[in-house]
């Protein structure tokens, strides 16, 4: 029977609600149950306010999710981002309805003081200016709507969150591309004139602004903004520590290169460290091009090499005199050596506690690309001698993953063009054009940048600064016939063999047969 074949037990129930949406689900009412407890504490207990202010809360928060969905599709699987946004709002409210409490001691121990004087003192606006800093400025804007209209509920006031409105954007915008943590001050100061301009002009609305209260709610609204840079400074290393978050504060502090790591870089494998701040140069104008944060793009160029601290004699860049390590060790030995260099920069990056998104480029500046000298080398070694093991392609690739972003897969360009483009022994733009071009089109071929999001046209956009940059840089280095500089070995020393993959050599290239190309 056609009934009996279906229903026999054997075929596995599809859940009505997927697991990912269980869990967004219990988030929302985690956060909604939090939400509503921090307005409601303190009141008396009626049921029909109760489920009111639940499914007020409960809404807001849902439209709230469904319009970062939309603005950010990334959010969809990025559960830290999605309680990031949970605590930022809650623990705004809680540490909101804490002050009030205290305040509204201190107020009626002072006796004949409108006890409801300190709502110009609640520091509200700390969600948004700390969304703007962790996440971005649309999230910072909605939390800013969502705590203003949730505090017109808790404090039962029409035209409250219009003060907390105004405070709330002028966090968030305030605090708009700062480059020190001195900016979140100016942010602050910035919440304490616009809140003093909402203050009075509330008053002016309410008819109460030649009250002697008004003075007292110019200087609340004053030291508002200064708790909230207070408050701000004190969390935001919190948040970024916690949630391993890269603010343009902490990647400012990362990209002094007196910073240890990089200090370290420098003593252990100098050439890796200059070749690390050209990436840094090429990278930083192609992201501003193609929308990605220029600062996050310098930060990571700088640490994506930071493995080869460990061995840095295996490295062509570092490599002194003419006989490389690599003559002397098996190529599937080479091969693992310069690939170890990606877990050992991720270690590194954990031991210094640096920003996931550096962690990630780190991992993924290689993807799962081929050391193809190796690959080729040990392939050559068991045609001539049987006896050895069968060479197997994967032995001889990065473990990857392969970039998942687009800063990722501008590293891992960059990374690649600048280690190749050594190998021309006369830079011209024509010349870079075409190394730039033949690299990247191998990149696509190979499929290292099916995961990230550029499209034909960033990817354009790059090349063409790619070529810009470089030139600049290779500029000084042409010769000019009429002009021979004595000692001048620059474009003597031995270099890298091409880029991994190739096939031919370019036409001007000064490859060396014993240096192996590493990026
Ligand atoms: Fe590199
Ligand atoms: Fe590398």
């Amino acid at each position: 029977m056609k009934n009996s074949k279906i229903n026999n037990g054997n075929t596995p129930k599809k859940p009505l609600v997927s697991k990912e949406t269980s869990i967004k689900l219990s988030i929302l009412l985690l956060f909604t149950g939090l939400l509503c407890a921090s307005i409601l504490i303190g009141r008396e207990f009626i049921f029909e306010t109760t489920l009111g202010v639940l499914f007020i809360t409960g809404l807001l928060l849902l439209i709230f999710y469904k319009d970062l969905n939309r603005y950010t599709p990334a959010i969809e699987q990025d559960y830290k981002t999605i309680i990031l946004v949970g605590i930022l709002i809650t623990g705004n409210f809680i540490i909101a309805r804490a002050f009030f409490f205290i305040y509204e001691i201190s107020t009626i121990s002072l006796g004949g003081v409108d006890p409801m004087l300190p709502i110009y003192l609640l520091p509200l606006a700390i969600g948004p200016m700390l969304a703007a800093l962790l996440i971005d400025i649309h999230t910072a804007i909605l939390l800013a709507v969502v705590t203003s209209l949730l505090a017109g509920l808790w404090l039962n006031s029409p035209i409250y969150p219009i003060y907390n409105f105004a405070a709330g954007i002028t966090a968030a915008f305030g605090v708009i591309r700062c480059k020190r943590r001195s900016a979140i001050w100016r942010g602050g100061l910035y919440v304490s004139l616009v809140s003093a301009f909402t203050a009075v002009a509330i008053s002016l609305l309410n008819n109460t602004f030649f009250s002697l209260d008004t003075p007292v709610i110019l200087a609340l609204s004053i030291l508002n903004g200064l708790q909230v840079a207070i408050l701000v400074s004190a969390l935001l290393p919190v948040f970024e520590k916690f949630f391993k978050l890269s603010t343009d504060i902490s990647l400012l502090e990362l990209l002094d290169l007196n910073q240890p790591l990089m200090q370290e870089l420098l003593a252990e494998a100098p050439s890796t460290y200059h070749h690390s701040v050209v990436v840094g140069n090429l990278v930083e104008s192609a992201a501003e091009a193609v929308g990605v944060n220029p600062l996050l793009a310098r930060v990571s160029a700088y640490y994506h090499d930071i493995g080869k601290i460990k061995m840095p004699e295996y490295f062509v860049e570092n490599q002194t005199g003419d006989i490389s390590r690599h003559e002397s060790i098996a190529p599937r030995m080479s091969a693992l050596v310069l690939i170890s260099h990606v877990k050992e920069g991720v270690e590194l990056a954990k031991q210094h506690n640096l920003p996931q998104a550096l962690i990630d480029i780190i991992e993924q500046h290689h993807g799962t690309s081929i050391q193809s000298y190796f690959y080729q080398k040990a392939k050559e070694i068991h045609e001539s001698d049987n006896t050895t093991p069968p060479v197997q392609e994967e032995d001889f690739r990065y473990p990857g993953p392969k970039p998942k972003t687009r800063v990722a897969a501008l590293i891992y360009m960059a990374d690649s063009v600048e280690a190749a483009s050594r190998t021309l022994a006369e830079p011209t733009p024509p010349k870079l054009s075409a190394l730039i071009d033949r690299i990247v089109n191998n990149k696509i071929i190979d499929g290292q940048l099916d995961e990230c999001e550029l499209t034909l046209k960033d990817i354009r956009e790059i090349k063409t600064h790619f070529v810009f940059i470089l030139s600049s840089i290779y500029h000084k280095r042409i010769k000019y016939p009429d002009f021979e500089i004595e000692n001048e070995d620059t474009d003597t020393k031995p270099a890298a063999v091409p880029e991994a993959g190739d096939k031919k050599n370019n036409g001007g290239s000064r490859k060396h047969p014993n240096h192996p190309k590493t990026a």
